[in-house]
Protein backbone atom coordinates (compact mmCIF):
# COMPACT_ATOMS: atom_id res chain seq x y z
CA UNK A 1 0.00 0.00 0.00
CA UNK A 2 1.32 3.69 -0.91
CA UNK A 3 0.15 4.73 2.19
CA UNK A 4 2.32 5.79 4.96
CA UNK A 5 0.83 3.67 7.52
CA UNK A 6 1.36 -0.02 7.01
CA UNK A 7 -2.36 -2.06 6.81
CA UNK A 8 -2.50 -4.59 10.00
CA UNK A 9 -4.02 -7.48 9.71
CA UNK A 10 -5.29 -10.49 12.41
CA UNK A 11 -4.45 -14.06 11.34
CA UNK A 12 -7.27 -16.54 13.58
CA UNK A 13 -6.43 -20.27 12.45
CA UNK A 14 -6.19 -22.86 14.70
CA UNK A 15 -4.19 -25.36 12.78
CA UNK A 16 -0.45 -24.04 13.21
CA UNK A 17 1.03 -24.31 10.09
CA UNK A 18 -1.69 -22.58 8.05
CA UNK A 19 -1.33 -19.43 10.77
CA UNK A 20 2.61 -19.54 10.35
CA UNK A 21 2.03 -19.74 6.20
CA UNK A 22 0.01 -16.75 6.36
CA UNK A 23 2.17 -14.77 8.65
CA UNK A 24 5.46 -14.94 6.36
CA UNK A 25 3.49 -14.77 3.64
CA UNK A 26 1.82 -11.01 4.44
CA UNK A 27 4.76 -9.48 6.39
CA UNK A 28 6.65 -10.38 3.80
CA UNK A 29 3.92 -8.68 1.93
CA UNK A 30 4.98 -5.74 4.12
CA UNK A 31 1.98 -5.72 6.41
CA UNK A 32 1.96 -5.15 10.24
CA UNK A 33 0.53 -8.86 11.06
CA UNK A 34 -0.54 -10.70 14.33
CA UNK A 35 -1.92 -14.35 14.84
CA UNK A 36 -4.31 -16.07 16.84
CA UNK A 37 -4.82 -19.97 17.71
CA UNK A 38 -8.20 -19.41 18.76
CA UNK A 39 -11.34 -17.14 17.99
CA UNK A 40 -11.12 -15.98 21.95
CA UNK A 41 -7.88 -14.98 21.26
CA UNK A 42 -9.12 -13.57 18.14
CA UNK A 43 -11.99 -11.64 19.85
CA UNK A 44 -9.58 -10.24 22.30
CA UNK A 45 -6.75 -8.91 20.21
CA UNK A 46 -9.78 -7.57 17.82
CA UNK A 47 -11.58 -5.26 20.69
CA UNK A 48 -7.79 -4.01 22.02
CA UNK A 49 -6.38 -2.83 19.08
CA UNK A 50 -7.73 -1.76 15.23
CA UNK A 51 -7.23 -4.05 12.13
CA UNK A 52 -7.62 -3.00 8.80
CA UNK A 53 -8.54 -7.11 8.05
CA UNK A 54 -9.42 -9.97 10.19
CA UNK A 55 -8.44 -13.35 7.89
CA UNK A 56 -10.18 -15.87 10.11
CA UNK A 57 -10.91 -19.69 9.49
CA UNK A 58 -13.67 -21.00 9.68
CA UNK A 59 -13.98 -24.38 11.87
CA UNK A 60 -12.32 -23.54 14.83
CA UNK A 61 -12.54 -25.71 18.54
CA UNK A 62 -14.24 -23.30 20.25
CA UNK A 63 -15.77 -20.79 18.50
CA UNK A 64 -16.27 -21.01 14.42
CA UNK A 65 -15.03 -17.94 12.35
CA UNK A 66 -18.87 -16.85 11.68
CA UNK A 67 -19.27 -16.65 15.44
CA UNK A 68 -16.58 -14.58 15.44
CA UNK A 69 -17.57 -12.18 12.63
CA UNK A 70 -21.14 -11.60 14.20
CA UNK A 71 -18.48 -10.79 17.53
CA UNK A 72 -16.20 -8.50 16.62
CA UNK A 73 -18.82 -6.65 14.19
CA UNK A 74 -20.86 -6.36 17.76
CA UNK A 75 -17.99 -4.81 18.83
CA UNK A 76 -18.15 -1.66 16.40
CA UNK A 77 -15.31 -3.57 13.90
CA UNK A 78 -15.40 -2.18 11.13
CA UNK A 79 -12.59 -3.39 8.37
CA UNK A 80 -12.66 -6.07 6.61
CA UNK A 81 -12.79 -9.58 7.44
CA UNK A 82 -12.19 -12.84 5.31
CA UNK A 83 -12.86 -16.72 5.41
CA UNK A 84 -10.94 -19.26 5.53
CA UNK A 85 -12.34 -22.91 4.91
CA UNK A 86 -11.01 -26.29 4.06
CA UNK A 87 -14.01 -26.82 2.51
CA UNK A 88 -17.16 -24.49 1.51
CA UNK A 89 -20.49 -25.57 1.20
CA UNK A 90 -22.79 -23.40 -0.61
CA UNK A 91 -24.45 -22.17 2.67
CA UNK A 92 -21.86 -21.04 4.66
CA UNK A 93 -20.09 -19.02 2.01
CA UNK A 94 -23.84 -17.38 1.75
CA UNK A 95 -24.21 -16.88 5.14
CA UNK A 96 -20.78 -15.06 5.62
CA UNK A 97 -21.22 -12.78 2.77
CA UNK A 98 -24.49 -12.08 4.39
CA UNK A 99 -23.16 -11.49 7.67
CA UNK A 100 -20.43 -8.67 5.78
CA UNK A 101 -17.84 -10.87 5.51
CA UNK A 102 -15.48 -9.49 2.51
CA UNK A 103 -14.94 -12.82 0.89
CA UNK A 104 -14.02 -16.48 1.58
CA UNK A 105 -11.40 -18.76 0.52
CA UNK A 106 -10.85 -22.12 0.12
CA UNK A 107 -7.92 -24.15 1.23
CA UNK A 108 -6.86 -25.53 -1.33
CA UNK A 109 -3.51 -26.83 -2.52
CA UNK A 110 -2.16 -23.79 -3.91
CA UNK A 111 -4.33 -20.97 -2.17
CA UNK A 112 -1.79 -18.24 -1.70
CA UNK A 113 -2.32 -16.67 -4.81
CA UNK A 114 -5.90 -16.56 -4.83
CA UNK A 115 -5.34 -15.00 -0.80
CA UNK A 116 -2.89 -11.96 -2.00
CA UNK A 117 -5.81 -11.22 -4.88
CA UNK A 118 -8.23 -10.89 -1.97
CA UNK A 119 -6.40 -9.40 0.83
CA UNK A 120 -5.82 -6.38 -1.31
CA UNK A 121 -8.72 -6.41 -3.11
CA UNK A 122 -10.45 -5.97 0.58
CA UNK A 123 -8.07 -3.31 1.70
CA UNK A 124 -8.31 -1.08 -1.30
CA UNK A 125 -12.32 -1.48 -1.18
CA UNK A 126 -11.96 -0.11 2.39
CA UNK A 127 -9.92 2.34 1.78
CA UNK A 128 -11.98 3.87 -0.43
CA UNK A 129 -14.32 3.59 1.41
CA UNK A 130 -12.94 5.19 4.16
CA UNK A 131 -12.07 7.68 2.07
CA UNK A 132 -15.61 8.52 1.14
CA UNK A 133 -16.69 8.66 4.75
CA UNK A 134 -14.20 11.29 5.07
CA UNK A 135 -15.13 13.71 2.01
CA UNK A 136 -18.32 13.07 3.22
CA UNK A 137 -17.62 14.15 6.53
CA UNK A 138 -15.84 17.26 5.90
CA UNK A 139 -18.57 18.42 3.37
CA UNK A 140 -20.97 18.57 5.77
CA UNK A 141 -18.52 20.22 8.25
CA UNK A 142 -18.43 22.83 6.01
CA UNK A 143 -22.03 22.54 5.15
CA UNK A 144 -23.03 22.01 8.94
CA UNK A 145 -21.01 25.22 10.10
CA UNK A 146 -20.87 27.29 6.89
CA UNK A 147 -23.32 29.71 8.25
CA UNK A 148 -22.38 29.63 11.75
CA UNK A 149 -19.03 31.93 12.30
CA UNK A 150 -16.81 32.60 14.92
CA UNK A 151 -13.30 32.94 15.54
CA UNK A 152 -13.49 34.24 19.63
CA UNK A 153 -12.15 31.44 21.88
CA UNK A 154 -15.69 30.84 23.25
CA UNK A 155 -17.37 30.10 19.56
CA UNK A 156 -14.07 27.85 19.07
CA UNK A 157 -15.29 25.79 22.12
CA UNK A 158 -18.61 26.12 21.08
CA UNK A 159 -17.88 24.43 17.48
CA UNK A 160 -15.99 21.35 19.26
CA UNK A 161 -18.84 20.68 21.13
CA UNK A 162 -20.92 20.74 18.34
CA UNK A 163 -18.69 18.40 16.83
CA UNK A 164 -18.81 16.24 19.74
CA UNK A 165 -22.27 16.26 20.40
CA UNK A 166 -23.71 15.65 16.87
CA UNK A 167 -22.38 12.37 17.30
CA UNK A 168 -24.75 10.97 19.72
CA UNK A 169 -28.33 11.12 20.13
CA UNK A 170 -28.69 13.32 23.65
CA UNK A 171 -31.15 15.92 24.51
CA UNK A 172 -29.65 19.57 23.72
CA UNK A 173 -30.93 22.13 25.45
CA UNK A 174 -29.41 25.69 23.94
CA UNK A 175 -29.53 28.73 26.23
CA UNK A 176 -28.94 32.29 25.06
CA UNK A 177 -29.66 35.64 24.58
CA UNK A 178 -32.18 36.81 21.75
CA UNK A 179 -30.18 36.45 18.41
CA UNK A 180 -27.37 35.07 19.47
CA UNK A 181 -27.72 31.85 16.86
CA UNK A 182 -29.78 29.02 18.86
CA UNK A 183 -31.89 27.47 15.89
CA UNK A 184 -28.38 28.22 13.64
CA UNK A 185 -26.60 25.87 16.50
CA UNK A 186 -29.28 23.34 16.26
CA UNK A 187 -29.30 23.15 12.50
CA UNK A 188 -25.45 22.99 12.65
CA UNK A 189 -26.08 20.03 15.49
CA UNK A 190 -28.34 18.01 12.97
CA UNK A 191 -26.34 18.62 9.72
CA UNK A 192 -23.53 17.08 11.32
CA UNK A 193 -24.85 14.04 12.75
CA UNK A 194 -25.73 10.61 11.42
CA UNK A 195 -29.44 11.96 11.02
CA UNK A 196 -27.95 15.18 8.48
CA UNK A 197 -30.11 12.98 5.51
CA UNK A 198 -33.40 12.85 7.53
CA UNK A 199 -35.85 15.54 8.90
CA UNK A 200 -34.58 18.94 10.77
CA UNK A 201 -38.03 20.05 12.21
CA UNK A 202 -38.18 23.24 13.81
CA UNK A 203 -41.45 24.23 16.14
CA UNK A 204 -41.94 27.68 17.65
CA UNK A 205 -43.87 26.39 21.12
CA UNK A 206 -44.51 29.95 21.69
CA UNK A 207 -46.57 30.44 18.76
CA UNK A 208 -49.01 28.44 19.48
CA UNK A 209 -51.94 27.80 22.11
CA UNK A 210 -51.87 25.24 24.31
CA UNK A 211 -54.08 22.83 22.12
CA UNK A 212 -52.85 23.69 18.98
CA UNK A 213 -49.53 23.10 20.13
CA UNK A 214 -50.82 19.96 20.96
CA UNK A 215 -52.80 18.88 17.56
CA UNK A 216 -49.53 20.14 15.87
CA UNK A 217 -46.79 18.31 17.60
CA UNK A 218 -48.76 14.65 17.99
CA UNK A 219 -51.32 15.02 15.68
CA UNK A 220 -54.70 13.75 15.76
CA UNK A 221 -56.79 11.09 14.81
CA UNK A 222 -60.43 11.76 12.73
CA UNK A 223 -63.74 12.96 14.59
CA UNK A 224 -61.49 13.72 17.60
CA UNK A 225 -62.84 17.40 17.00
CA UNK A 226 -64.09 19.61 14.86
CA UNK A 227 -62.46 20.14 11.78
CA UNK A 228 -60.60 16.77 12.60
CA UNK A 229 -61.96 15.36 9.27
CA UNK A 230 -58.69 12.94 8.67
CA UNK A 231 -55.87 11.36 10.60
CA UNK A 232 -53.25 14.10 10.89
CA UNK A 233 -49.53 13.02 11.64
CA UNK A 234 -47.93 14.91 14.43
CA UNK A 235 -44.46 16.93 13.88
CA UNK A 236 -42.71 14.59 16.38
CA UNK A 237 -44.12 11.82 13.71
CA UNK A 238 -42.62 13.42 10.70
CA UNK A 239 -39.55 14.16 12.35
CA UNK A 240 -39.18 10.37 12.79
CA UNK A 241 -35.45 9.19 12.42
CA UNK A 242 -34.57 13.13 12.47
CA UNK A 243 -34.42 16.15 14.47
CA UNK A 244 -36.93 18.33 16.51
CA UNK A 245 -36.19 21.27 17.41
CA UNK A 246 -38.30 22.47 20.17
CA UNK A 247 -37.75 26.13 20.09
CA UNK A 248 -39.00 28.93 22.77
CA UNK A 249 -39.48 25.59 25.10
CA UNK A 250 -39.31 27.63 27.89
CA UNK A 251 -42.94 29.38 26.52
CA UNK A 252 -45.09 26.18 27.23
CA UNK A 253 -47.76 25.37 29.71
CA UNK A 254 -48.01 22.96 32.74
CA UNK A 255 -49.98 20.59 30.83
CA UNK A 256 -47.94 20.56 27.44
CA UNK A 257 -44.44 20.53 29.85
CA UNK A 258 -45.98 17.01 31.18
CA UNK A 259 -46.88 15.74 27.90
CA UNK A 260 -42.93 16.83 26.59
CA UNK A 261 -41.54 14.75 29.69
CA UNK A 262 -43.80 11.67 28.73
CA UNK A 263 -42.72 11.67 25.01
CA UNK A 264 -38.96 11.85 26.72
CA UNK A 265 -39.28 8.86 29.00
CA UNK A 266 -41.52 6.67 27.35
CA UNK A 267 -39.73 7.80 23.47
CA UNK A 268 -43.74 7.20 22.09
CA UNK A 269 -46.36 9.62 21.31
CA UNK A 270 -50.36 9.34 21.15
CA UNK A 271 -52.35 11.67 18.78
CA UNK A 272 -55.24 13.75 20.18
CA UNK A 273 -58.13 11.77 20.40
CA UNK A 274 -55.92 8.43 19.74
CA UNK A 275 -55.17 5.42 22.28
CA UNK A 276 -52.24 4.05 20.18
CA UNK A 277 -48.84 4.28 21.79
CA UNK A 278 -46.84 5.39 18.33
CA UNK A 279 -42.95 4.45 18.71
CA UNK A 280 -40.76 7.68 17.54
CA UNK A 281 -36.91 8.03 17.20
CA UNK A 282 -36.45 11.53 17.25
CA UNK A 283 -33.69 13.94 18.73
CA UNK A 284 -34.78 16.25 20.36
CA UNK A 285 -33.54 20.02 20.45
CA UNK A 286 -34.65 22.33 22.94
CA UNK A 287 -33.88 26.26 22.78
CA UNK A 288 -35.13 28.87 25.26
CA UNK A 289 -33.94 32.26 25.83
CA UNK A 290 -35.32 32.40 29.28
CA UNK A 291 -33.91 31.53 32.63
CA UNK A 292 -34.96 28.08 32.89
CA UNK A 293 -33.49 27.60 36.54
CA UNK A 294 -35.21 30.53 37.50
CA UNK A 295 -38.23 29.22 36.54
CA UNK A 296 -37.95 25.82 38.27
CA UNK A 297 -37.84 28.01 41.23
CA UNK A 298 -40.94 29.55 40.43
CA UNK A 299 -42.18 26.79 40.13
CA UNK A 300 -42.90 28.02 36.45
CA UNK A 301 -41.22 25.07 34.53
CA UNK A 302 -41.04 21.36 35.72
CA UNK A 303 -38.24 20.69 37.49
CA UNK A 304 -37.57 16.85 36.08
CA UNK A 305 -38.73 18.43 32.40
CA UNK A 306 -35.74 20.43 32.97
CA UNK A 307 -33.42 17.45 33.71
CA UNK A 308 -34.34 15.40 31.46
CA UNK A 309 -33.68 18.28 28.59
CA UNK A 310 -30.98 19.12 29.74
CA UNK A 311 -28.76 16.25 29.50
CA UNK A 312 -26.36 18.67 27.30
CA UNK A 313 -26.97 22.22 27.80
CA UNK A 314 -25.03 24.74 25.49
CA UNK A 315 -24.95 28.44 26.07
CA UNK A 316 -24.19 30.41 23.69
CA UNK A 317 -22.51 34.07 24.69
CA UNK A 318 -23.75 37.17 24.17
CA UNK A 319 -22.26 39.56 20.94
CA UNK A 320 -20.84 41.80 23.82
CA UNK A 321 -18.86 39.40 25.07
CA UNK A 322 -17.17 38.44 22.32
CA UNK A 323 -16.41 41.36 20.42
CA UNK A 324 -13.52 39.38 18.65
CA UNK A 325 -16.44 38.04 16.43
CA UNK A 326 -17.83 41.56 15.34
CA UNK A 327 -15.37 42.32 12.47
CA UNK A 328 -15.45 38.98 11.37
CA UNK A 329 -18.99 38.77 11.26
CA UNK A 330 -19.69 42.42 9.79
CA UNK A 331 -17.64 41.28 6.87
CA UNK A 332 -19.02 37.87 6.93
CA UNK A 333 -22.88 39.46 6.87
CA UNK A 334 -20.89 42.07 3.93
CA UNK A 335 -20.30 39.45 1.10
CA UNK A 336 -23.45 37.68 2.02
CA UNK A 337 -25.31 41.12 0.86
CA UNK A 338 -23.09 41.61 -1.50
CA UNK A 339 -23.83 38.25 -3.15
CA UNK A 340 -27.48 38.10 -3.01
CA UNK A 341 -28.37 42.39 -3.35
CA UNK A 342 -27.01 42.34 -7.03
CA UNK A 343 -24.79 45.31 -5.92
CA UNK A 344 -20.97 45.22 -4.60
CA UNK A 345 -19.49 47.46 -1.63
CA UNK A 346 -16.08 46.01 -1.37
CA UNK A 347 -15.76 46.85 1.88
CA UNK A 348 -16.11 48.53 5.74
CA UNK A 349 -14.82 51.31 6.21
CA UNK A 350 -12.75 52.29 8.99
CA UNK A 351 -14.87 54.35 11.25
CA UNK A 352 -17.61 51.87 10.75
CA UNK A 353 -16.41 49.45 11.68
CA UNK A 354 -14.91 51.17 14.73
CA UNK A 355 -18.45 51.83 15.21
CA UNK A 356 -20.01 48.68 14.98
CA UNK A 357 -17.09 47.30 17.82
CA UNK A 358 -17.97 49.97 19.95
CA UNK A 359 -22.14 49.46 20.47
CA UNK A 360 -23.50 46.43 22.96
CA UNK A 361 -25.29 44.74 20.96
CA UNK A 362 -28.03 43.96 22.90
CA UNK A 363 -29.99 41.86 19.83
CA UNK A 364 -26.98 40.14 19.15
CA UNK A 365 -25.59 38.93 15.81
CA UNK A 366 -29.59 39.56 14.46
CA UNK A 367 -29.24 43.04 15.51
CA UNK A 368 -25.75 43.24 13.60
CA UNK A 369 -27.26 41.48 10.87
CA UNK A 370 -30.33 43.69 10.80
CA UNK A 371 -27.89 46.89 10.78
CA UNK A 372 -25.74 45.92 7.88
CA UNK A 373 -28.46 45.06 5.66
CA UNK A 374 -29.57 48.62 6.53
CA UNK A 375 -26.70 50.66 6.20
CA UNK A 376 -25.56 48.12 3.09
CA UNK A 377 -29.54 49.30 1.58
CA UNK A 378 -29.12 53.48 2.31
CA UNK A 379 -25.04 53.40 1.07
CA UNK A 380 -24.46 54.83 -2.08
CA UNK A 381 -20.85 54.66 -2.41
CA UNK A 382 -18.36 51.99 -2.78
CA UNK A 383 -17.62 51.59 0.59
CA UNK A 384 -19.92 51.14 4.04
CA UNK A 385 -19.61 54.13 5.57
CA UNK A 386 -20.84 54.66 9.59
CA UNK A 387 -23.22 57.26 8.42
CA UNK A 388 -25.92 54.65 7.65
CA UNK A 389 -25.98 52.91 10.69
CA UNK A 390 -28.71 53.07 13.15
CA UNK A 391 -28.36 55.81 15.46
CA UNK A 392 -27.91 53.46 18.69
CA UNK A 393 -24.68 52.00 17.27
CA UNK A 394 -23.03 55.48 15.77
CA UNK A 395 -23.94 57.03 19.27
CA UNK A 396 -21.51 54.25 20.58
CA UNK A 397 -23.96 53.85 23.81
CA UNK A 398 -20.89 51.94 25.24
CA UNK A 399 -19.34 55.04 26.55
CA UNK A 400 -22.40 56.86 27.19
CA UNK A 401 -21.85 56.73 31.02
CA UNK A 402 -18.87 58.98 30.20
CA UNK A 403 -20.07 61.16 27.51
CA UNK A 404 -23.36 61.69 29.77
CA UNK A 405 -20.72 63.69 32.46
CA UNK A 406 -22.70 66.33 33.28
CA UNK A 407 -21.15 69.98 32.80
CA UNK A 408 -21.74 71.07 36.77
CA UNK A 409 -20.27 67.64 37.74
CA UNK A 410 -21.31 64.33 39.75
CA UNK A 411 -20.46 61.89 42.14
CA UNK A 412 -18.46 59.89 40.77
CA UNK A 413 -17.85 57.60 44.01
CA UNK A 414 -21.56 57.03 44.41
CA UNK A 415 -22.38 56.05 41.08
CA UNK A 416 -20.01 53.10 40.90
CA UNK A 417 -21.46 51.68 44.19
CA UNK A 418 -24.87 52.26 42.47
CA UNK A 419 -23.72 50.17 39.62
CA UNK A 420 -22.02 47.22 41.75
CA UNK A 421 -25.12 47.12 44.20
CA UNK A 422 -27.41 46.89 41.02
CA UNK A 423 -25.19 44.61 39.49
CA UNK A 424 -24.83 42.10 42.62
CA UNK A 425 -28.78 41.95 42.83
CA UNK A 426 -28.98 40.85 39.44
CA UNK A 427 -26.66 38.47 39.70
CA UNK A 428 -28.20 36.86 42.95
CA UNK A 429 -31.59 37.03 40.95
CA UNK A 430 -30.03 35.12 38.03
CA UNK A 431 -28.68 32.58 39.90
CA UNK A 432 -31.38 32.09 42.46
CA UNK A 433 -29.64 33.66 45.42
CA UNK A 434 -26.56 31.04 45.13
CA UNK A 435 -23.85 33.17 46.03
CA UNK A 436 -20.87 31.29 44.92
CA UNK A 437 -22.49 31.54 41.23
CA UNK A 438 -23.53 35.15 41.61
CA UNK A 439 -19.82 35.69 41.97
CA UNK A 440 -18.66 33.71 39.84
CA UNK A 441 -20.90 35.32 36.83
CA UNK A 442 -19.62 39.07 38.14
CA UNK A 443 -15.85 37.36 37.51
CA UNK A 444 -15.44 38.01 41.62
CA UNK A 445 -13.77 35.47 44.20
CA UNK A 446 -16.41 34.51 46.65
CA UNK A 447 -14.97 36.34 49.51
CA UNK A 448 -15.11 40.08 47.73
CA UNK A 449 -18.63 39.12 46.70
CA UNK A 450 -19.32 38.50 50.50
CA UNK A 451 -17.48 42.03 51.30
CA UNK A 452 -19.76 43.55 49.03
CA UNK A 453 -22.87 41.87 50.04
CA UNK A 454 -22.12 42.98 53.47
CA UNK A 455 -21.06 46.41 51.93
CA UNK A 456 -24.27 47.35 50.36
CA UNK A 457 -26.56 45.57 52.52
CA UNK A 458 -27.56 43.33 49.69
CA UNK A 459 -29.50 39.79 50.95
N1 LIG B 1 -22.32 32.81 14.72
C1 LIG B 1 -23.12 33.26 13.73
N2 LIG B 1 -22.65 33.34 12.48
C2 LIG B 1 -23.42 33.80 11.48
N3 LIG B 1 -24.68 34.20 11.63
C3 LIG B 1 -25.23 34.13 12.84
C4 LIG B 1 -24.46 33.65 13.96
N4 LIG B 1 -25.25 33.70 15.04
C5 LIG B 1 -26.44 34.18 14.62
N5 LIG B 1 -26.44 34.43 13.30
C6 LIG B 1 -27.55 35.01 12.52
O1 LIG B 1 -28.29 35.84 13.38
C7 LIG B 1 -29.68 35.65 13.22
C8 LIG B 1 -30.28 35.18 14.53
O2 LIG B 1 -29.88 33.84 14.80
P1 LIG B 1 -30.88 32.76 15.40
O3 LIG B 1 -32.24 32.90 14.79
O4 LIG B 1 -30.24 31.44 15.34
O5 LIG B 1 -30.93 33.32 16.91
P2 LIG B 1 -31.73 32.80 18.17
O6 LIG B 1 -30.74 32.67 19.25
O7 LIG B 1 -32.53 31.61 17.79
O8 LIG B 1 -32.67 34.05 18.50
P3 LIG B 1 -34.13 34.09 19.23
O9 LIG B 1 -33.91 33.74 20.66
O10 LIG B 1 -34.56 35.51 19.06
O11 LIG B 1 -34.98 33.12 18.50
C9 LIG B 1 -29.85 34.66 12.10
O12 LIG B 1 -30.09 35.33 10.90
C10 LIG B 1 -28.54 33.93 12.06
O13 LIG B 1 -28.26 33.48 10.77
MG1 LIG C 1 -34.61 31.38 17.71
Amino acid sequence: MAQSTRARILIVDDERSIRELLEIFLKKEGFAVVAAATGADGLALAKATEFDLIISDIKMPDISGIDLLRDVRAANFTGQFILLTAFATAETAIQALKMGAFDYILKTENFMEELKLVVYGALEDRRLREENRYLRREFRKQHGMGNLIGKSRSMQELFKMIELVSSTTSTVLITGESGTGKELVAKAIHLNSPRADESFVSVNCGAFTETLLESELFGYVKGSFTGAASNKKGLFEVADKGTIFLDEIGDTGMAMQVKLLRVLQERTIRRVGGSEEIPIDVRIIAATNRELPAMVAENEFREDLFYRISVFPIELPPLRHRPDDIPLLANFFLSRLNATMGRRIDRLSDDALKKLEGYEWPGNVRELENAMERAFILETGDELSARHLPESVSSGNRNRAVADLPPEGFDLEAYVEGVQKSYLQEALRRTNGVQVKAAELLGMSYRSFRHYMQKYDVS
